[in-house]
């Protein structure tokens, strides 16, 4: 949710800003903006409405030299994306500017103050108050930037991660976080990169200190990097090694990073379970959360938490729980259970879900529960993230960066580890039998190749796509572990495409949502063999019978759904508990083509952003 991106070294700082901002873009599309300090120290400060590629064309013809920066794209928050709204805001003097992703919560009595003191503001953004601010602090107290930055953050409620760029000092930028990502990467020849994520970094140097809350950071052309609390105490950065490749955020031929993602599945499921699983030996481990095995096997409950589709994962992971540790779940959205007084015990485990690990939502969630003195874990994709640092401990998905802003290999990995995690546990619990936890893990190492084999079936997919591309509502129905999948295909169908799409348990249908049937209306049934099988095909009856299109997810072989279903789309067979890995690719490949058969941006859909930093 906004990216920031702000270089300072040897070159050129514009290009380099404006590739990582291309990189960044999935965080926030709404506005763009680079200020540079040229090396006659004119601050030049070029912002514009939509996409990055509008700021590109438009400085083309300005100067945009000078080797240190800014740069922000925009998720609006506080006021329209306008160019007024953009990032960088610049100082009244214009010796300043700054660029932030949060939220200034007490932004309104901040500007009160401020306007009581002469500023005018130009913007509707929150963000204005804190270049104002630290100018004004700046002048009244007559310190450097570094100083006024402090003080200004020590009076400011809300969420921030800030780089300020001033002309007196063209060998500095300042920085700072809190509850919103930084990470500062160190290049090799005294350069140095500030960014939202590692992603507009990596093709620079391997080399990061992930910023902690209430630090600031002084990174100095000749002294280096330092960082102090905003108390004012210096601390010794901690670098770290990246992992991530390059080609890991890149196309890679694909015409969309979501196309990519979704054919990545085979190897993203596979690297989460690497070295976690051993047929061999018989085992699965997540070495993470070791120290915690026992007290997993002891809990009396288990709360999860998340938002949007790390929330459908949660589901599918409560059904995987319950059935296979008997450790009651309850699965809540974050924001809901951070403001609703929820029951905590000191002896609950609380698993947070996320991909970005900056969900604002389910790190208020996590805090909270740990003020209550439960036990909090994670599953988080990207390394080092805010919730991967706050967490007891915690088990990574290693699906690699996900850039499409409609989750899809991030999906699956959940799913992925919360069956590792359920059958470690219940193993260790002794809630499921030697021969049958053998079966569900040599069905889960065939797990990449059966979605190997469905996304295998896209040009199938595609004539789904095509048949009903224009409908304007959609309804998905499964059963058991199906009901999360068939929330989650909804969810991919409405975000990228804006079909109206709902989820919904099928025998709820019944209930309501069956008075919306016609012959327009699409209905994808999750119906492959399991428990509720026939249950299932009553359902479709029913549908069938108020003429509704019946696009059904089936086990490969079933003669019965086929002879009632408009369209069929047929997945190998495999352990009732796995399904949900299985089920979900299809529907992700239908949702995509259907947004790019109605000409919208599949991966940067409209007023979404990837990662939601704010409340
Ligand atoms: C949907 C989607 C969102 C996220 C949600 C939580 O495709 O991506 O619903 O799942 O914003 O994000 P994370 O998992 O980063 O906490």
């Amino acid at each position: 949710m906004c990216g920031i991106v702000a270089y300072i070294g040897k070159e050129q700082a514009f290009p380099i800003i404006l590739k990582g901002l291309k990189r960044l873009e999935y965080r926030g599309y709404d506005s763009a903006g680079i200020a540079v300090l040229n090396d006659d120290t004119n601050l030049n400060n070029y912002k514009r409405q939509g996409k990055v590629s509008e700021l590109e064309n438009f400085a083309a013809d300005h100067d945009t030299t000078g080797t240190i920066g800014i740069g922000h794209t925009r998720w609006a928050t506080h006021g329209l994306p306008n160019n007024v709204n953009a990032h960088p805001h610049v100082s009244s003097d214009g010796e300043m500017a700054l660029i932030h992703n949060g939220i200034i919560e007490n932004y309104d009595s901040l500007k009160e103050e401020l306007i009581s003191r002469g500023y005018e503001f130009k913007s509707e953004t929150d963000t204005e108050v804190l270049i104002h601010l630290i100018d004004d602090i700046k002048k009244k107290e007559n310190v450097k930037t570094a100083e006024a930055v402090r003080i200004a953050l020590n009076s400011v409620i809300g969420a921030y991660a800030i780089v300020v760029v001033s002309k007196d000092n063209p060998n500095q930028l300042i920085a700072a976080r809190k509850s919103s990502p930084l990470v500062v990467g160190i290049g090799k020849q005294g350069d140095f990169y500030l960014a939202s994520d590692a992603t507009p970094i990596i093709e620079y140097t391997n080399e990061v200190v992930y910023m902690e809350d209430e630090e600031i950071a002084i990174v100095d052309r000749n002294e280096g990097l330092r960082i102090f609390s905003i108390q004012n105490k210096e601390k010794t950065p901690y670098i770290q090694k990246l992992e991530m490749q390059l080609e890991a955020i890149e196309k890679g031929g694909y015409e969309h990073f979501m196309l990519k993602e979704i054919h990545e599945q085979p190897r993203s499921i596979q690297d989460c379970f690497r070295g976690r699983l051993n047929l061999d030996e018989g085992w699965v481990g997540l070495g993470g959360i070791k120290d915690y095995e026992k007290q997993l096997t002891k809990a009396k409950r288990i709360i999860m938490v998340a938002c949007g589709t790390s929330w459908h994962a949660a589901l599918v992971g409560e059904y995987l729980f319950e059935d296979l540790t008997r450790i009651p779940v309850e699965v809540e959205y974050a924001s809901e259970f951070r403001y609703r007084n929820p029951i905590i015990n000191e002896d609950d485990i609380v698993i947070a879900i996320s991909q970005s690990g900056e969900t604002a939502d389910t790190l208020a969630a996590l805090d909270l529960a740990k003020s209550k003195g439960a036990t909090i874990l994670g599953i988080c994709n990207v390394v080092g993230s805010s919730i991967s640092r706050v967490t007891d401990a915690g088990s990574y998905t290693h699906a690699g960066p996900e850039i499409g802003v409609a989750s899809t290999k991030a999906f699956t990995a959940q799913v992925t580890v919360l069956t590792l995690m359920a059958l470690t546990i219940a193993r260790k619990k002794g809630t499921i039998i030697e021969s049958e936890f053998r079966k569900i893990i040599t069905e889960l190492d065939l797990i990449p190749n059966k979605v190997a084999k469905i996304l295998e079936k896209a040009d199938q997919l595609e004539e789904i796509a095509a048949a009903y591309k224009d409908a304007s509502n959609a309804l998905y129905l499964g059963r058991g572990n199906s009901f999360p999948v068939a929330l989650e295909g909804a969810l991919k169908l409405k975000e990228i495409s804006y079909i109206h799409a709902e989820g919904y348990p099928a025998a709820e249908m019944k209930h309501g949502p069956i008075a919306l049937i016609d012959e327009e209306m699409p209905v994808f049934v999750i119906a492959t063999q399991g428990p509720s099988y026939e249950k299932v095909v009553s359902n479709i009856q029913e549908v069938k019978a108020r003429k509704g299109k019946i696009i059904a997810v089936i086990t490969e072989g079933d003669e019965q759904v086929k002879e009632m279903a408009d369209h069929c789309i047929e997945i190998p067979d495999t352990d009732e508990n796995l399904t949900p890995l299985l089920t979900t690719i299809p529907l992700q490949l239908i949702s995509y083509y259907v947004a790019v058969m109605r000409g919208a941006n599949v991966d940067q859909p409209r007023n979404l952003a990837k990662s939601v930093t704010v409340e």
